[in-house]
């Protein structure tokens, strides 16, 4: 097994039907928080962290993230004839020259465990992330994926990115039992997913941030439907608990449920209110909307 994180796989072919129909013909990921789309925040956090090969897998309505990460020779002609060099720097630099794309197909939405393992055959015998577009996490820094990576290359094992929520809410998540290493660090003992609020082992929550091990494929082959009828991801990693450590770590930085809508409005407000062009113009208007 190679000892370093060069590969993330961004799975974008579930149905995303809490945004429906906002998402009826086109995917949950290009939705926009200000001026990028989802998938775009978890692209650069990827490569942020130091990924060279972005795995995506995608489904039969998912056409615009290939479009978005492709090069757009028309629209870049029209904006260098129109002398928009900054904007053509933007859509140049997407994705950066030292890091390519690989897109795989996952025929039907039968889990996230099913999505990862169609991944199997780009990544091979090496450790590699898994990054849920729809979590977006904002550490004001080099991003949650460099903090988990930096974890991974101390201690060698796979990484799961955790969050303390509600304990009413643990029938959302993936919930993790473990044991305390060092701040923020824990190891785990069980997981469970989407477990009710009384069998809950605790309120650690799995969120969208995994580095994993190889080791992971053998498993979620072996995994059956679980809840909701689809191949988990988290039965996966239970059955890897049982012969490899795992790790739990509570990211710094703040994270935004934009599979709710709720909780793409307010990634959207806080973002408005971080970005250059329109922080101020933003704060002013929310302020008057709140005098209204
Ligand atoms: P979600 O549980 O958020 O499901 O999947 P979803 O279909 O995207 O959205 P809702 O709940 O119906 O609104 C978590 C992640 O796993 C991917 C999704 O694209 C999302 O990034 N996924 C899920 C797949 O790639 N394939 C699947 O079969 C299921």
């Amino acid at each position: 097994m190679k000892r370093v994180v060069k590969k993330a796989v961004f799975p974008v072919a579930g149905l995303g039907t809490r945004f429906l129909p906002a998402t009826k013909a086109s995917p949950k990921e290009m939705l926009p928080v200000v001026d990028k789309p989802l998938i775009q925040y978890a692209v650069e956090e990827a490569i942020a962290a130091g990924v060279d090969t972005l795995v995506f897998v995608t489904s039969r309505t998912k056409r615009a993230i290939e479009d978005h990460f492709d090069k757009a020779y028309e629209l870049e002609t029209e904006l260098a004839n129109r002398g928009k060099s900054e904007l053509l720097n933007i859509l140049q630099n997407i994705v950066p020259p030292h890091v390519s794309c690989v897109y795989i197909r996952q025929a039907e939405a039968l889990g996230l465990g099913h999505a990862v393992n169609c991944a199997r055959q780009v990544i091979g015998d090496e450790p590699f992330a898994v990054i849920l577009a729809d979590d977006l996490i904002d550490d004001g820094r080099d991003g949650c994926l460099s903090q988990m990576v930096q974890v991974f290359e101390e201690r060698r094992c796979s990484v799961l990115g955790v969050e303390r929520i509600d304990p009413s809410e643990t029938q959302s998540y993936g919930i993790v039992q473990a044991n305390p290493v060092q701040d923020r660090l824990s190891q785990l003992e069980s997981i469970v997913e989407k477990p009710k609020p009384a069998d809950a082992p605790s309120n650690l929550a799995v969120v969208g941030r995994y580095i994993l091990t190889p080791a992971i494929f053998d498993k979620l082959d072996k995994v059956t439907r679980g809840a909701g009828g689809e191949i988990q991801l988290t039965d996966g990693i239970a059955a890897l608990l049982r012969e490899e450590s795992v790790l739990a770590y509570e990211f710094l930085g703040k994270r935004y449920d934009c599979g709710s809508k709720l909780g793409y409005l307010m990634a959207t407000i806080e973002q408005g209110l971080k970005h250059d062009e329109l922080k101020e113009g933003f704060k002013a208007y929310l302020a008057r909307l709140k005098l209204d």
